[in-house]
C-alpha cells in the first residue's frame, strides 16, 4: 500500500495554502505510484511547501527575535533509523534537501547554524534568502507591539502574544510516506516560531520530538517546539503504532498527552505500515492533505480530526 500525508501547519485555510497542500501530495503521490521511494515522494513533497511563500518553512519562513531566518529540518528513513537534520541553518532554499544529504552524505545526524550552511555550499546549495517582504513587515509590527507592551522577555509574555496573533502559530510543514518496498519515510521542515530567540532550536530536527519514523510507523509534528520536545511526540505516537494502535488513536494519544502535561499547541499527522492516516491537533486549523492507493482523489481536512 502506497500513501502519503502532509500537513501545512496551522494558519487561515485559505485557497493558496489549500493549493498548496493539495500540489504538495499530488507531487508526492506520483512519486509513489511510479514506483518511486518513500524518501523521494517525501522530500519533493515538502519541497513544494518550502516552496511556497504561504507556508512557514523555505521562502517565506517565520523570522527570529532579531529579524533573521534561521531554519530547522529534518527527514528520518523508518527502516533503518537513518536520520538527516539541520536547525538554525541560514541562506538556504529547501532545508529538507539539505537534512537528506545530511542523512545521506555524513555520519551524522544533525548539522547547525554556521557549518550546516557551510555543508550547504559544499554539496553545492546556492545562497538564497528566503526572507519574504511580508514576513518582513510581520516582524515589524509584532516587534513594534511587544516593545510598547514592554513584553519583550521570552516565552510567558511570547504565548500570551502567540493566544492573541493565533497567525504566529502557521505553517511547519511535514510531510510521511509509504512506498511500495514499505519504507516508511518522515520529514518536517520549518522556520520556526514567529519571534524566537536567536540560537533557539525547535522540535523539528530532533529525532523522536517533531520528526520519527520507523519500520512499523512514522510522524511529523507542528505546533510549540517547547511541548513537542518534552513529550517526544513523534516517538510517542509511533511506539504507539508499534503497539498495535491504530494511526489515528496513535495521533489523538499523542496530543491527549501534551494537553494533559504541557498544554501547548501541537498537531500531529501519522502513517502506518498497512498505509492508514491519522492526524489529531489542539489548536485550530491545521491543513492535512492525504491519499493512499484505496481512495481516488486526494482528501484535504482543514478542522476535521480536531481532538478537541
Ligand atoms: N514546531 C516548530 C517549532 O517550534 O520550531
Amino acid at each position: 500500500m502506497r500513501a502519503i500525508v502532509v500537513h501545512g501547519g496551522f494558519g487561515d485555510l485559505n485557497e493558496e495554502r489549500i493549493e498548496g497542500v493539495r500540489t504538495s501530495v499530488e507531487t508526492g503521490f506520483s512519486i509513489l505510484i511510479q514506483g518511486g521511494s518513500a524518501l523521494d515522494a517525501c522530500e519533493k513533497a515538502i519541497n513544494v511547501l518550502e516552496d511556497a511563500p504561504v507556508f512557514n518553512a523555505g521562502t517565506g519562513s517565520a523570522l527570529t527575535l532579531d529579524g533573521q531566518c534561521a531554519m530547522d529540518a529534518a527527514i528520518m528513513k523508518g527502516s533503518t533509523l537513518n536520520i538527516g537534520a539541520v536547525a538554525d541553518v541560514r541562506n538556504v532554499k529547501n532545508p529538507i534537501s539539505l537534512a537528506r544529504k545530511v542523512m545521506d552524505e555524513t555520519d551524522h545526524v544533525l548539522l547547525v547554524g554556521k557549518g550546516a550552511e557551510e555543508f550547504a555550499r559544499i554539496m553545492g546549495f546556492p545562497k538564497y534568502d528566503p526572507v519574504t517582504e511580508d514576513q518582513r513587515q510581520k516582524w515589524r509590527h509584532l516587534r513594534e507591539k511587544l516593545a510598547q507592551s514592554g513584553q519583550i522577555k521570552h516565552w510567558k509574555k511570547l504565548s500570551r502574544l502567540l493566544r492573541s496573533h493565533p497567525e504566529l502559530l502557521q505553517g511547519t510543514v511535514g510531510c510521511v510516506a509509504l512506498d511500495g518496498s514499505n519504507e516508511i519515510v518522515a520529514g518536517t521542515s520549518t522556520g520556526g516560531v514567529f519571534l524566537k530567540l536567536f540560537g533557539r532550536v525547535g522540535d523539528t530536527p530532533i529525532p523522536g520530538a517533531g520528526t520519527y519514523a520507523t519500520k512499523y510507523g512514522g510522524a511529523s509534528a507542528l505546533g510549540i517546539g517547547e511541548g513537542i520536545m518534552k513529550t517526544l511526540l513523534t516517538k510517542t505516537v509511533v511506539d504507539l503504532i508499534r503497539n498495535g494502535i491504530s494511526a489515528q488513536k496513535a495521533a489523538e494519544a499523542g496530543i491527549d498527552l501534551l494537553d494533559n502535561t504541557v498544554k501547548l499547541a501541537a498537531g500531529v499527522i501519522a502513517i502506518d505500515r498497512k498505509g492508514n492516516i491519522g492526524f489529531a491537533h489542539n489548536y485550530e486549523n491545521m491543513l492535512v492533505a492525504f491519499r493512499n492507493e484505496n481512495m481516488n482523489d486526494l482528501i484535504i481536512s482543514g478542522d476535521e480530526g480536531y481532538s478537541k
